[in-house]
């Protein structure tokens, strides 16, 4: 039986949205079997949004209250509430710059990735790829992990190595990075749904 059939994604993003393009280049590929039913974001002008109005996705906007980082209960709850009446069964955070506490967990266990530009545990938080140059590695990364309630610190899915050059900038390292994103997380979300239970 294929597990994958049919598996529905629900997407969080603050910013441009390019991983979230990323997987629907995968489902247009043939690569990943689902589909992205609902993407929110915490920003009404967040590009990952009008990415999403252009494939005629549902979208909506997080009201987290004007508080500027941090993701109150109440907003996790009705987060929750959408992904679950979009009959979501994986939520990728892409880019979503707020930390998840329990009221989204509960809702979703074992069932939330994010991506992070980095190979965690090294350099959680933001802006990794700086974090990368200034520490001096000659590499880093990228990951797709489980989200618990810290910050990148859940169980690691998987992995993509990624060299710095010599001559790296913050910006030629990035895209680097970034290029291995949105291979990794495609990968990534078909290996969780492999390993979920069929529906119903
Ligand atoms: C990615 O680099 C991801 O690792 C980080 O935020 C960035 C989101 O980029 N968590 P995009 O919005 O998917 O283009």
């Amino acid at each position: 039986m294929d597990y994958t059939k049919g598996m529905v994604l629900g997407v969080l993003g603050s910013g441009s949205g390019s991983n979230m393009q990323a997987i629907l280049d995968a489902i247009d590929a043939g690569t990943l079997d689902a589909r992205i039913a609902l993407v929110l974001s915490d920003h009404p002008d967040a590009f990952i949004l009008e990415r999403a109005r252009r494939r005629g996705i549902a979208t909506g906007v997080i009201d987290c209250g004007g508080f500027r980082t941090k993701f109150p209960a109440e907003a996790q709850a009705a987060t929750a509430a959408r992904l679950q009446d979009a009959g979501v069964d994986i939520v990728c955070l892409a880019g979503f710059l707020r930390l998840v506490g329990r009221a989204l967990l509960d809702a979703f266990p074992e069932r939330i990735l994010n991506i992070h530009p980095a190979l965690l545990p090294a350099f959680p938080g933001l802006e990794s790829w700086k974090q990368a140059l200034t520490a001096g590695v000659s590499e880093t990364g990228c990951t797709v992990h489980l989200v618990d309630e810290g910050m990148d610190t859940g169980p690691v899915i998987l992995q993509e190595r990624v060299p710095v050059l010599a001559g790296d900038t913050a910006e030629s390292l990035h895209a680097r990075i970034q290029a291995a994103e949105h291979r990794l997380y495609p990968a990534a979300i078909a290996l969780v749904a492999s390993k979920l239970a069929p529906r119903g």
